[in-house]
């Protein structure tokens, strides 16, 4: 017998109450918890209703999505080879950062690219000549890119819904379209939602690549590209400081692709150009022999990037001293920090500690502990890390200095860049006669670094070295 009933849903993390209540009491959120009606058959009914589905085999002779490079190079290495056709994805990130300018450019590049592939950019954010006048500014007016100044997903998709859709559409910003069967104004999250499905629904059946910008934002009225997440096949962040001229493109999210690739940047007056050796951009404002800081060798998806950890530990007058990171997780810095103190018997106590990543690079690799820990026991001896030399490894709670992945590559990125010495976790497997780029001093421990680096070390060449060769 069919039960009708109604439960009451926190529509943020869905918990389940008999009764109407004005917090969640599983997650905390206020006004969030709304009425649904529930229809509970007997299961025996239900079996009954239902048609069998057919299991298929997991293997198939399905061939690899087709995939259209933009021909720019970091945008393709993001999605992983280039845009799937029928796909959908969003290009999320703050106000200002970029986000326009990036897909202006990918469209450009593939309408004009040796296949020349219709594109449209509707924009509901800018009229026609204020996009023409970024175009041009670009460098890419010539482009065969049809645009459009439009917010009305009704139109949008009356005009996509069509045998010979373009092959990619923009739709910047998200937050500007609405569909006007609902009530609620543009950028909540009921039209944010009910629009990019409309919007996804279409590209799927005409088998073109939608691309969704998404502005983050602060907690208000604006629903940020978050709740479209599950939605579309992909999801990239445009992130960057201010401040910086990089930006970095990150997925975090690729139903076709990797998730741990990132794409760097470079903002210039005549738009984004591409950053294919990282490394040397992030190093580039380094000043050696300086203390406080130690170049990181880490790995960003598939390729090698250099990194400077800066730290600046001073005496506080405060009781309880500040700890400010930027671009690495305060977490892993509260452990470094611990293990320094515990193991190693130095004292951070009374001192203020700031962690930089230069560049506005965000780190979350633990192979990077080993370059903070230097960088941090460098600051408070001033003894400055050698100019020459690169870290990475990961640490243990005892102290213990952990081996990490690719080493390999770590050192010859390294290497390539001038740098002649590394220091390094044990290897596990020592090969003989591998050749390694540059000359290793392995740590087992951290207090290896103190000695190195900490108030009263001995010299680095002290230190037993592994020479090439
Ligand atoms: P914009 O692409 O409009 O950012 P978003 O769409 O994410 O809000 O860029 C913001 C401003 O920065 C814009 O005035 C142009 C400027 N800009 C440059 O001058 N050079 C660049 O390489 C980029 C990316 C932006
Ligand atoms: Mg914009």
């Amino acid at each position: 017998m069919a039960k009708n009933r109604s439960t009451f849903v926190c529509q943020a993390c869905g918990s389940a109450y008999p009764r109407w209540a004005g917090r969640c009491e599983a997650c905390g959120e206020w006004n969030s918890i709304v009425e649904e009606a529930t229809v509970q058959e007997a299961g025996s009914k239900l079996s009954r209703r239902g048609k069998r589905i057919e299991f298929a085999p997991l293997e198939g002779s399905e061939p690899e999505p087709p995939r259209r490079p933009t021909e720019v190079g970091e945008l393709d290495r993001v999605t992983g080879g280039g845009l799937v056709r029928g796909s959908a994805l969003l290009v999320g990130g703050d106000p200002g950062i970029g986000k326009s300018t990036l897909l202006l450019q990918a469209v450009a590049s593939l309408a004009s690219g040796p296949k020349g592939a219709p594109c449209a950019y509707i924009s509901g954010e800018e009229a026609i000549e204020q996009v023409r006048l970024r175009a041009r500014r670009l460098g890419v007016s010539g482009a065969k890119v049809e645009l459009a100044a439009a917010t009305s997903v009704a139109d949008i998709v009356a005009t996509l819904d069509r045998l010979d859709p373009p092959a990619v559409v923009v739709i910047d910003s998200i937050q500007t379209m609405a569909l006007d069967t609902l009530d609620s104004a543009p950028g909540t999250v009921a039209q944010v939602r009910a629009s990019a499905q409309e919007l996804i629904r279409v590209a799927k059946r005409r088998g073109f690549v939608l691309m969704l910008v998404g502005h983050v934002t602060k907690e208000g009225v604006i629903a940020g590209p978050r709740v479209l997440e599950h939605m579309v096949d992909a999801v990239l962040y445009f992130e960057g400081d201010r401040g910086h001229q990089f930006r970095i493109l990150r997925a975090v999210k690729n139903r076709f692709g990797p998730t741990d690739e990132i794409g760097v940047f470079e903002m210039t007056d005549r738009g984004l150009m591409e950053v294919p050796n990282p490394s040397e951009l992030f190093l580039a404002e380094r000043r050696g022999n300086v203390s406080g800081t130690a170049v990181f060798a880490g790995i960003e998806g598939t390729r090698p990037v250099l990194v400077e950890v800066q730290a600046l530990v001073s005496a506080s007058p405060l009781a309880t001293p500040r700890r400010a990171v930027v671009g690495w997780d305060s977490g892993r810095l509260a452990m470094v920090l611990a293990v320094l103190e515990a193991r190693c018997g130095l004292a951070f106590a009374g001192n203020e500690v700031y962690l930089n990543i230069a560049g506005g690079l965000r780190i979350s690799e633990p192979a990077a502990d080993l370059a903070v820990a230097a960088a941090l026991v460098s600051s408070l001896s001033g003894r400055p890390v050698p100019e020459d030399m690169v870290v990475f490894g990961e640490i243990g709670l005892s102290g213990e200095v952990r081996s990490v992945s690719q080493a390999d590559l770590r050192l010859k990125e390294a290497a390539k860049l001038g740098f002649a010495r590394a220091l390094v976790p044990p290897s596990r497997r020592r090969r003989e006669g591998a050749a390694a780029p540059l000359r290793t001093v392995e740590i087992a421990h951290l207090q290896d670094i103190v000695d190195i680096v900490g108030p009263g070390a001995r010299s680095v060449s002290a230190r037993r070295e592994r020479l090439p060769g």
